[in-house]
Parts: structure tokens; sequence; C-alpha cells
């Protein structure tokens, strides 16, 4: 199976992000796909997406790659694990900015929950960099033996942990009435804790089979 090179998913999501703003999140009626690979590419994310919790954020995110040709549940995975870390990265750097400027207010309560936030997203973004380690250690496996299963679950480990954390700055904006800003921080925090969540499910997906195989051969011993 030939895999994206994570560098390379890196620069184009941070090209298109840097360069064309607008086009960040590209709707599906601006998508259209030139040739048949495309179509059964961006028929395969949206039919993936849609078993997800959050079938529209999922299919908008990663609408980008189906020019690619991604040719299974690892790759999916790879790639939705990637756009997480990527928008957590993007999240974090906003966060640094708006502590940045509301320094002056230490002492309001704001601060502090932002500060935290930061730590948090900070934690998620380091978290789900080394879950894309382990799942490039797994794919460069080409048995399926203990180790193999005690990858998948390093990366079932980190992206829980990093959907955890996300989750914590989530929550730490309960409130109906917010400023601008802050409801902002709360939308980007938002969808990094629902990609993540996305990317946690198609790696399920994906591990489940070697999971089940693994114990009906346990089942088989005596
Ligand atoms: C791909 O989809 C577009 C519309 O989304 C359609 O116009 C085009 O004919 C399709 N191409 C192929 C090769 O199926
Ligand atoms: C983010 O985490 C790294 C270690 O993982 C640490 O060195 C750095 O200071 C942290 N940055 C912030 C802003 O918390």
């Amino acid at each position: 199976m030939a895999q994206l090179n994570l560098p390379f998913i890196f620069l184009l999501t941070f090209l298109s992000i840097f360069l064309f703003p607008s086009q960040v999140e590209p709707s599906l009626a601006q998508h259209n796909p030139q040739n048949q690979n495309q179509n059964q590419t961006m028929a395969y994310i949206q039919s993936s997406c849609r078993q997800t919790r959050y079938a529209d954020l999922c299919i908008r995110c990663l609408a980008r790659f189906s020019r690619f040709n991604i040719d299974g549940p690892q790759h999916l995975a790879h790639v939705a694990l990637s756009v997480s870390l990527s928008r957590a990265l993007t999240t974090k750097a906003y966060l640094l900015k708006v502590v940045n400027e509301i320094e002056e207010f230490k002492k309001d309560k704001v601060y502090l929950t932002v500060q935290d936030c930061v730590a948090q997203i900070n934690d998620s973004v380091d978290q789900l960099g080394q879950s894309i380690k382990e799942l490039r250690k797994m794919i460069k496996r080409s048995i399926i033996d203990d180790n193999f299963l005690w990858h998948i679950s390093n990366v079932e480990t980190w992206v829980s942990a990093a959907l955890t954390d996300v989750s914590y700055c989530v929550q730490s904006f309960p409130g109906h009435r917010m400023s601008k800003r802050t409801a902002t921080i709360k939308v980007k925090a938002q969808n990094v804790a629902e990609l993540t969540s996305v990317a946690l499910n198609f790696f399920h997906r994906y591990a489940s089979r070697y999971e089940a195989a693994a114990a009906a051969r346990a089942n088989k011993k005596p």
C-alpha cells in the first residue's frame, strides 16, 4: 500500500491554510473532482465520515485529500490524524496569540482559563504527534504479532489522551454569554476535539479486525 508521506501532508495542509485562508474548509459544492479515482476516494471519505458523529466537519476537512488515492482504513486513519494534528497546531498558535493580547488582564478569570487551554491543547499536539509516530511504526511492519498489537494500543492511548485534553478545554467555557473571542476559542477547540474523535473512530475501525483476529487466536490456545 502506498502511504502518504507525512511531511508532504503537512506541507500541503499548511500551504492551504496559509496561502488560501478562505479555502481552509472547502465546501463540497466547490469541490469538483476531475477523475474517477478522485470521485471514488471522495465517495470513500463521505461514506466513512457518515459513520462518525461529526460527518459534516469530517467531510469538509478530509475532502481536500480526495486527490490522493486513499486506499484503505489505515491510510484513512493516518490522514484523519494528520488533519487533527494540523488543526490542533493552528488552534494552539491562535491561543498563544490571544494569551499575549490579554496579558494586561492577567487577574481575569478568562485569562487563566485560556492559559489552561493552551497547556491542554499543547498536550494534545504532543499526543497526536506521538500517535502518528506509532502508526508509522505499524505501517513498516508486515507481520501481525504482539508487537503490532502493542503499537495499536499505543495509538489508541495517545489519541484518547489527546481527545481528553482538548475536551477539558472545550468544557472550560461552559457559558452561553461569552465574548466573541472566547466563543472563537471554544469553536476552534471543539473542532479539534471533533476531528480527534473522528480520527479515533477511523483508527478503531482499522484496528478492530486485528484485535478480533488476535482475540480469536488467543481463544484457540489451550
Ligand atoms: C466525478 O464527479 C463529478 C461531479 O462530482 C462528475 O461531473 C464527473 O463526471 C465524475 N467523473 C467520473 C470520472 O466519474
Ligand atoms: C508545550 O509542551 C512542551 C513539551 O511537550 C513544552 O516544552 C512547552 O513549554 C509547552 N508549551 C506551552 C505553551 O505550554
